[in-house]
C-alpha cells in the first residue's frame, strides 16, 4: 500500500517522480523518498510526511540531476513512519538502492542470518532487508543484479511491487511483482515505472503490466526483458494502450478530488450502463455475464466478498438479487471470509467487488473460492487489475480514476453494475415480469439527470453541515434499500472528518441506540416515499419526542416528515431499488462539507490509504 515510482532515460528524472508520486500519494501518504543517480553518486532524500514535504527538503540535501531515479510514497506498515524507514532503502555497500511496495513476511529470519553476516540495519523495514538479501546474494553467487534479484526473491515470502538500481551499472534497473501492482511505461529510449499508469500519463500511451511473478530488466535505451521469477522462463511483455487522460487525474478547477468525484457520479454512472443496457430493446448486455450465463443458472447462491464501501454496494445488492432475481445472496466482509472456513462449493457464484481491485483480503478471498471451485465474477473499477485478472470474469465499472480516498463515484457505479446483473439474471430466471424490467431500464436511464437534480442541492447541505460540523457523535438511519446507505453515510463521515458515527436499519434504533438521543445527537434518516415510509416515520417521531436533531432525505415534494425534521434534502422521485444511487449523494456531500469545515484533509484522511493491499 505504497507508491512506486521510477524513470531511466534521456530527461532529468526528479520532476517526473515527484510529480508522479503525487499523482499516488492515494496510495499512502507517512512519508516519501527519492534516490537520483548522478556521476558515480546514488543521492537520498527522505522524509516523513507528504510528497511537498519531500519536494521542500530534496533540495537542501542533495544534487536533483540524474537520469536515473526512484521514487516511494509509503503507508507504514513495518516502523513508524519517520525518516529512517521512508524508502528508498540502500543496502549496505550503498551499491543498491530500492522501493517497495508489499510486505516481505519472513523478514525477521532473513535478516537475522544477514545480521549473522556482518550486515547492520538502519531502519525497521522488511525492504532494507530485502536489499541486503539481494546484495549478499549478488556477491556470494557473483551474479548480475537480475539474477540476484530473482534468487533472492525466490527466498522470500510475501507481496511485492520492487523497482532496485545498482550504483555501479547505472544504465539497468531491474523490477519485480508478485501481489502488488507494477506498470512500466514505454517511451521512446526511456521506460517509466510506476504503481499505476497516472505518473507517465504525458509521456507515454504505451505500457506493459508485470504479471504476478515476472520480474523485468530494463536497461537504457533498449528493450525490456521479462523472465518468470520462479524459473526463470522468459515472458513477452504485451504493450497496452493506455484509456487514461490527463484531465480525469487532475483536479479540474475542483478544491478536491473528493468534491470533483462527486459531481462526476452523472457521467461516470452514465458510462457504466452505456453499451450495456438498451431500455429501447429491453435488453441488459453483459459481455463477462453472457459467456458465463450456465454458471449463474445454476448458482445455489450468491456470495458476495469485499470490504469497505464496496461490502456496502454489496449489501444493497443483496436486496437487488434476492427482490428481483429470487437467488439466495450471502454478504461477506472479505477479510472474515477468508479466515473462517466458510462452506463454499461448485454450485456457489462469488461476485468481489472492489473499486482497486488490489484488496488484498478480497484478492485472498477470491482465491480461497477458487480454490473450492466456486465461479467468480469480478466488480471493479482498475482496469487490469490483480482481482480483474485475478476473477474467472467480471464487469468494470466505468468510473475513472478515483483518487480521494473515500469512496463516492465507485460506490454508484458499483450499484449500477449489481443492478444490470440482477435484472439480467432476473429475467433469464423469469423472475421479472417485461413491463417491470423494461421500466427499471428506463429508469436506470433516467438517473444521472436525477443526480444532476440531486447535486443541486449542494448549497443546502453545505448549510446543513455548518449546523452540525462540530457535533461529537452522528447516527445515520435507513431501511431496506437505504439501510446500507446508512451504513455509508456513516463511513464516510467518520473516515474524513474523524467524527464518530454509526449506521443503523432504522428499526432497529430501538433496541439500543435510541439510548444515546438527546438534544446534541445529530440523527441523518433516509426517508423515501417508497422505503416503508409510514415505519421510518414513526422512528422519526421517536428521535423528535427525545429531542434529537432529525436531518431526513426525503422525496421531493414530502411534506409530513418536513414538518417533523429540522432539516430535509429533497430527491427526485425513483424505484426503491434506485434509490440508493440519489439518497447517498447529500450525505457523501455533507461529509464532504463537514470535513472542509474541520479543517481535515479531505482526500488524504489521516491513517488511510485508498488501496489497502495489507491485511
Ligand atoms: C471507502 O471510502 C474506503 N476508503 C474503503 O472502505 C474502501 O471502500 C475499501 O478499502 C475497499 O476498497 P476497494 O473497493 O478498492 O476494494
Amino acid at each position: 500500500m505504497c507508491g512506486i515510482v521510477g524513470y531511466i532515460g534521456n530527461r532529468n528524472a526528479y520532476p517526473i517522480i515527484i510529480k508522479g508520486l503525487q499523482r499516488l500519494e492515494y496510495r499512502g501518504y507517512d512519508s516519501a523518498g527519492v534516490a537520483l543517480y548522478d556521476d558515480g553518486n546514488i543521492n537520498v532524500s527522505r522524509t516523513p510526511g507528504k510528497v511537498d514535504d519531500l519536494r521542500a527538503i530534496a533540495a537542501s540535501e542533495m544534487t536533483l540531476d540524474g537520469t536515473l531515479g526512484i521514487g516511494h510514497t509509503r503507508w507504514a506498515t513495518h516502523g513508524e513512519p519517520n525518516k529512517r524507514n521512508a524508502h528508498p532503502h540502500l543496502s549496505n555497500s550503498g551499491d543498491l538502492v530500492i522501493i517497495h511496495n508489499g510486505i516481505i513476511e519472513n523478514y525477521e529470519s532473513i535478516k537475522k542470518e544477514l545480521i549473522q553476516r556482518g550486515y547492520v540495519f538502519h531502519s525497521d523495514t522488511d525492504t532494507e532487508v530485502l536489499v541486503n538479501l539481494i546484495e549478499e546474494v549478488k556477491k556470494k553467487e557473483n551474479v548480475k543484479l537480475g539474477k540476484a534479484v530473482q534468487i533472492a526473491l525466490n527466498q522470500v515470502i510475501g507481496a511485492y511491487a520492487i523497482a532496485v538500481f545498482d550504483r555501479t551499472k547505472p544504465d539497468e534497473i531491474v523490477v519485480a511483482k508478485l501481489g502488488s501492482p507494477l506498470a512500466i511505461g514505454i517511451g521512446e529510449d526511456e521506460f517509466f515505472i510506476a504503481s499505476d499508469a497516472s505518473p507517465f500519463i504525458e509521456y507515454t500511451n504505451n505500457a506493459v503490466y508485470l504479471e504476478d511473478e515476472e520480474m523485468a530488466i530494463i536497461r537504457r535505451g533498449k528493450e525490456i526483458k521479462l523472465r518468470k521469477i520462479k524459473d526463470d522462463r522468459v515472458a513477452y511483455p504485451m504493450v497496452q494502450e493506455l484509456q487514461l487522460n490527463l484531465e480525469a487525474i487532475e483536479k479540474n478547477g475542483f478544491e478536491h478530488f473528493m468534491l470533483k468525484e462527486i459531481y462526476e457520479q452523472p457521467h461516470a454512472i452514465r458510462d457504466t450502463f452505456r453499451g450495456r443496457l438498451r431500455a429501447d430493446q429491453g435488453l441488459v448486455k453483459m459481455a463477462g455475464v453472457d459467456q458465463h450465463l450456465e454458471r449463474f443458472r445454476n448458482a445455489n447462491r450468491i456470495i458476495i466478498v469485499a470490504c469497505g464501501t464496496s461490502w456496502h454496494a454489496g449489501l444493497v445488492a443483496e436486496y437487488i438479487f434476492e427482490d428481483l432475481a429470487r437467488i439466495p445472496v450471502e454478504v461477506e466482509y472479505a477479510s472474515e471470509f477468508r479466515y473462517r472456513n466458510p462452506v463454499i462449493t461448485d454450485k456457489d457464484v462469488v461476485i468481489a467487488i472492489s473499486q482497486s481491485g488490489e484488496t488484498a483480503d478480497t484478492l485472498a478471498a477470491i482465491k480461497l473460492a477458487k480454490s473450492h471451485g466456486a465461479f467468480v465474477f469480478g466488480v471493479c473499477n482498475v482496469v487490469g487489475s490483480s482481482i480483474a485478472r485475478e476473477t474467472d470474469a467480471g464487469a468494470y465499472t466505468h468510473a475513472g480514476p478515483e483518487i480521494g480516498v473515500a469512496s463516492t463515484k465507485a460506490f454508484t457505479t458499483q450499484i449500477t453494475v449489481l443492478t444490470l446483473l440482477a435484472l439480467k439474471l432476473a429475467k433469464e430466471a423469469g423472475t421479472i415480469s417485461e413491463s417491470h424490467f423494461r421500466n427499471m431500464l428506463t429508469e436506470i436511464e433516467a438517473i444521472p439527470g436525477k443526480v444532476e437534480r440531486v447535486l443541486e442541492s449542494n448549497p443546502e447541505v453545505e448549510h446543513i453541515a455548518r449546523a452540525y460540523k462540530d457535533s461529537t457523535n452522528c447516527l445515520y438511519l435507513g431501511r431496506g434499500y437505504n439501510f446500507p446507505v446508512a451504513l455509508e453515510g456513516a463511513l464516510k463521515l467518520k473516515e474524513i472528518s474523524y467524527i464518530h458515527a454509526e449506521g443503523y436499519p432504522a428499526a432497529e434504533m430501538k433496541h439500543g441506540p435510541i439510548a444515546l438521543i438527546d438534544e446534541h445527537m445529530p440523527v441523518f434518516v433516509i426517508a423515501t416515499r417508497k422505503g416503508h415510509y409510514e415505519k421510518v416515520v414513526s422512528n422519526i417521531q421517536e428521535i423528535k419526542s427525545r429531542k434529537g436533531k432529525i436531518i431526513a432525505v426525503v422525496t421531493e415534494g414530502d411534506e409530513q416528515v418536513r414538518e417533523l425534521a429540522d432539516h430535509v434534502v429533497e430527491i427526485p422521485e425513483t424505484s426503491e431499488c434506485l434509490s440508493p444511487l440519489l439518497t447517498t449523494i447529500p450525505l457523501q456531500l455533507l461529509s464532504y462539507h463537514i470535513a472542509v469545515m474541520r479543517g481535515c484533509n479531505v482526500d488524504q484522511p489521516r491513517n488511510l490509504a485508498k488501496s489497502v493491499t495489507v491485511e
